[in-house]
């Protein structure tokens, strides 16, 4: 090659890589965020029993697609199934609140491949785009610009030329050889995301909604998947609330008091439980390193939380609740709020009366039954027994 023409060979590559570099970009500008959630199973909040509980929560997750929607988009939200509650009087509740949620969050497609029957008209009553394995309706047909996106239940419904979405509560083990361009499975395996760089991608949403699954999706000029990264967004307490799903929840709350009124109505039952106060004639420096700890305060964190006339709060926060003569509510029986000393010792009543019946030891399977690994991550028996100690 003659020296010459050197400076202009370059300068030729140069245009032709820096006019690659281009296409690629605009390539790569050709993308869509798949948000997912699978297997919240009820989950409306978490319970902020410790701070690392503190993740998740449909108001949150409102909140954070609310601020982030600029750079989310283009974005298709899918719940993948496994997200009601289970069919009891508060499951109800709760499953009529995630449901009127899911709609005020914008879900674009929400699987709920066994939809029962009292949540049927619910679901007409929200107007929310559900697939059910059981009904007609088990695919949609979703469109970001110009992409279609084919969004189904059903293994076998794949379209051509479009994108195509699976929703299931197949394993991920099983949903990875179905052949879709994404799968996203609610089976509740914590596996950490999908894998990064190959395909075909199979996520499962997080767990109790703890976390919001992001699949940035890179396509090709013909819609086809090119490449792909995944994420977790966890929501924390920084991630403001969405007002209007706060409203639900309320309104959730309201139900559950509403639907505990009877037992307010109960009178106290005669019972073994005696309540602190009894303790103090005869043990009061006890009672004075008891009302020290956070236990003598546990109702109060309830109270603070507008969570006190929930049973699922209340069974851990109280003493004897749902025993014979244990804790009712704050009106029927005042004297077992918070967790007193009969949790740890046992019932008093016998004890006082005769000191005939020595309470036995207090062992570390006591403190599991509250302080289990959902409630209490960080329980070490060692650590909080020393906490505690009188
Ligand atoms: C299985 C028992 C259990 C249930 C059910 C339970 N809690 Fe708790 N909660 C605990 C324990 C144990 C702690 C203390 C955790 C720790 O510090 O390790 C706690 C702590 C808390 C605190 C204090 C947090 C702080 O740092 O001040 C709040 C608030 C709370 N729970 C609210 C709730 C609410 C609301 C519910 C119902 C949705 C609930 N809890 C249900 C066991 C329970
Ligand atoms: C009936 C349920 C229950 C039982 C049984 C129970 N706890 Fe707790 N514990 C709680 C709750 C609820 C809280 C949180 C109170 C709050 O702040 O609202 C708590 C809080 C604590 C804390 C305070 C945590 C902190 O970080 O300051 C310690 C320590 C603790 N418990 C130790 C124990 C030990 C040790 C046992 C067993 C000997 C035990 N608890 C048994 C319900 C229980
Ligand atoms: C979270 C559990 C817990 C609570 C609540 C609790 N205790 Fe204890 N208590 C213990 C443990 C642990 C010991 C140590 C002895 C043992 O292991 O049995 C103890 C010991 C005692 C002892 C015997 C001390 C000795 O010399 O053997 C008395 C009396 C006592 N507690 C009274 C009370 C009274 C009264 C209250 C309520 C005002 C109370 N406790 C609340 C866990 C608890
Ligand atoms: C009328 C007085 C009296 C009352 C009320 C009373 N105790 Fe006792 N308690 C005693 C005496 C006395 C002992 C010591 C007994 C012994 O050494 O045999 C004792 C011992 C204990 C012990 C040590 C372990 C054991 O069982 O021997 C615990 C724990 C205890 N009491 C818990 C309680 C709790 C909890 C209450 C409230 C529900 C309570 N007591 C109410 C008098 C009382």
């Amino acid at each position: 090659m003659k020296k010459p023409l050197r400076p202009f060979l370059f300068a030729a590559l140069f245009l032709l890589f820096s006019a690659l570099l281009s296409f690629s970009a605009w390539a790569d500008d050709r993308v869509l965020n798949i948000l997912y959630t699978g297997a919240i199973r009820g989950e409306l909040e978490p319970c902020g029993c410790a701070p690392e509980t503190q993740s998740g929560g449909l108001a949150r997750l409102s909140g954070f697609i609310n601020a982030e929607r600029a750079a989310l988009d283009p974005f298709i939200l899918v719940d993948a199934g496994n997200a009601l509650a289970a069919d009891t009087p508060q499951g109800r509740l709760k499953t009529e609140a995630l449901l009127k949620s899911f709609r005020v969050i914008g879900y674009d497609v929400a699987a709920l491949f066994d939809v029962p029957a009292f949540a049927r008209p619910l679901l007409k009553e929200t107007g929310l785009r559900a697939l059910s394995s059981k009904a007609l309706v088990r695919s949609v047909t979703v469109k970001r610009g110009h992409l279609k996106i084919n969004v189904s239940v059903d293994p076998n419904a794949r379209k051509n030329g479009m994108l195509n979405l699976l929703l299931t509560d197949k394993p991920v083990s099983e949903a990875a050889s179905l052949g879709w361009d994404v799968v996203i499975t609610s089976s509740g395996e914590t596996t950490e995301g999908a894998d990064k760089t190959t395909g075909p991608i199979v996520a499962s949403g997080y767990p109790k909604g703890e976390k919001l699954g992001v699949i940035s999706l890179r396509l090709d000029g013909n819609g086809r998947v090119s490449g792909f990264d995944q994420r977790w967004q966890t929501l924390g307490k920084d991630v403001a609330e969405d007002a209007r799903v706060r409203e639900v929840l309320k309104e959730y709350d309201a139900k559950v008091v509403e639907l505990t009124k009877d037992e307010e109505k109960k009178t106290a039952l005669a019972g073994p439980w005696l309540g602190a106060v009894a303790c103090i004639e005869c043990h009061e420096p006890f009672f004075e390193s008891w009302a020290a700890t956070r236990h003598s305060k546990a109702f109060a964190s309830l109270e603070k939380a507008g969570k006190s006339r929930d049973p699922e709060c209340v069974v851990c926060h109280t003493t004897g609740y749902g025993k014979e003569g244990g804790f009712i509510s704050k009106t029927t029986t005042p004297g077992l709020v918070g967790v007193q000393c009969e949790v740890c010792h046992g019932p008093g009543k016998d004890h006082a009366r005769g000191f005939s019946a020595p309470s036995g030891p207090v062992n570390e399977t006591v403190c599991l039954k509250c302080h289990t690994k959902e409630n209490s991550p960080e329980f070490d028996y060692e650590l909080y027994r020393e906490k505690i100690i009188h």
